[in-house]
Formats: structure tokens, C-alpha cells, sequence
């Protein structure tokens, strides 16, 4: 996930499809949701798989009058305990918020949480982590002001923020990357390259995968070397089982309609 190290993925907080998931925003990957049965049912899938996998999961209820509600990633930033509520890009998103920030204040009791101030904006799902050093892309929905606010927190915190410009033609930095470990980057062909990044730590490395492969570069590493992969990306699976993943294939396509990916649907606190 997006903020937090591996050895920190123990909760996580996602929330349930709407019934007005059909209308969700739909730009880049996908062309919109259109089977809300199977949107639940990949959701339920999902948060099966976190589960059985050692992830102490709270589901929120959905929000009816929030189309895109079940996108948890992009409303909060929790960094070692740290909360950022930023403003999120796109407006219509920006009422999905306050439960969200609201559990987190009841759950992380004694924890810092700060909100950022409009002009400033950011969605999470523009945030990377590896290990102790963070990546935030620049995108439509995350601006300089956001960034600078960001990286107040993270200066705070003493761990480094890269920048990352975002392809036109995507919509977050974590739409088409994932650490699925602390050591990890995975990052398609096309759109990045390893200099994207910058000279990483020892021991770190970007592993690309070919373009057609994008949007399975989203994963979600998880302690014991397990990852959750979206189903239809050979690469990406081969490449991670070749290093000793175990996988954890998921169904992503009616979350996919929506620009979604593995991510974007879970909170880690
Ligand atoms: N549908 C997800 C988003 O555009 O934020």
C-alpha cells in the first residue's frame, strides 16, 4: 500500500460499493462500472483476500450520494501514525471524506492529524512508498501546494519525497506502480523508467513490465512475501513468483471500469 511500510499492514479500512457505483468517474483504464452485482462481489473478494491473509479489515458503509466512495487510497495519507487529510482533486470526491477522517481520528487515537488547505490538493493514490523514502506524482489531481504540504509532513518525519510527473493519458502515480515489497517498484514500460525514481537505496530495484501490463504493475504487498496481483497480467505474476511471491490473483474488472485498482479500495493505519 500506498504509505505505510510492509511490516506495517496489519489494519486496513475499506468501504462498501454504492448502489450508484455505475456512476463513478471513469476516464483512463476504464469506461465506467456497468455490473453492480459483480462490483460487490469482486469487493467482497477483496476484502476475503486481505483477510485470510493476516489484514484486520473494517469495512465502512458506502456512501450512496459518492459514486467512487469505495476509493479509500486517495482521502487520507497515514504515514508512522500521522494523519494528512488532503484536499482531494477532483470535487466531486471531496464530500467521500469526512467518516473516513473521522475513523481515523477514533482509531488512531493520540496521533497527529493535520488537514491541508485548499489551493493545495492531493489524492493518496498519488503516493508511493518504499521503504522510508516516498514518491508523490504530479498529476490532475495532485498540485505543487499539495506536494509542498506533503512534504512539510514528510520533512517533519525526516524521510526523503521525489517528485514524478504524471503521464497525461493516466490518472495517479500508483496507477501504474506498486512496491510490493519495501525493496520493490514495479513500473510498466512507456510510461516510466527507472530514472523516474532516481538513484534508490541499496538493495532497492525497478523491476519494468512490459506496457501492456500497466495495470497490473498495481499490487499490494503484504507480510510473509504475499502480494495481491489483478488477474490478466502474466508478467507481472511470473516476475513476482520468480523472487519468491506468493500471489494472490484478484478479479479487478468492474473496479478497473472506474480507474480503480488493488490500492486505491484500502486504507492501511
Ligand atoms: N474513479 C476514481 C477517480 O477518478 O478518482
Amino acid at each position: 500500500m500506498a504509505t505505510v511500510r510492509l511490516d506495517q499492514k496489519s489494519r486496513a479500512m475499506v468501504r462498501a460499493v454504492p448502489d450508484s457505483y455505475t456512476e463513478a468517474l471513469a476516464k483512463y483504464f476504464g469506461t465506467g462500472p456497468t455490473d453492480i452485482t459483480k462490483a460487490k462481489a469482486q469487493h467482497a473478494a477483496y476484502v476475503e483476500a486481505l483477510t485470510n491473509n493476516g489484514v484486520e479489515v473494517t469495512i465502512l458503509p458506502a456512501d450512496h450520494n459518492h459514486p467512487d466512495c469505495i476509493f479509500v487510497e486517495d482521502q487520507a495519507v497515514v504515514i508512522d501514525g500521522h494523519v494528512l487529510l488532503p484536499v482531494p482533486g477532483h470535487e466531486s470526491r471531496r464530500g467521500e471524506q469526512p467518516p473516513i477522517a473521522e475513523f481515523l481520528s477514533n482509531s488512531l487515537k493520540g496521533h497527529q492529524v493535520c488537514s491541508m488547505a485548499s489551493p493545495a490538493m492531493m489524492d493518496g493514490g498519488d503516493l508511493l512508498r518504499l521503504g522510508d523514502l516516498f514518491f508523490v506524482g504530479r498529476s490532475t489531481r495532485t498540485n505543487d501546494e499539495g506536494i509542498a504540504e506533503l512534504k512539510d509532513l514528510l520533512d517533519h518525519l525526516g524521510h526523503e519525497l521525489r517528485i514524478v510527473d504524471i503521464p497525461s493519458h493516466t490518472l495517479h502515480l500508483t496507477s501504474f506502480s506498486s512496491t510490493p515489497c519495501d525493496k520493490i517498484i514495479l513500473a510498466p514500460e512507456g510510461y516510466l523508467s527507472p530514472q523516474s525514481f532516481g538513484q534508490l537505496p541499496e538493495g532497492c530495484e525497478v523491476l519494468m513490465m512490459p506496457e501492456q501490463e500497466v495495470y497490473g504493475c498495481n499490487t499490494i504487498g503484504l507480510p510473509g512475501k504475499k502480494v495481491l496481483i489483478a488477474d490478466g497480467y502474466p508478467n507481472v505474476r511470473a516476475t513476482l513468483e520468480e523472487r519468491g511471491f506468493e500471489t494472490i490473483v484478484l478479479d479487478m474488472s468492474e473496479i478497473r471500469a472506474a480507474d480503480g485498482s488493488l490500492t486505491c479500495c484500502s486504507l492501511f493505519y
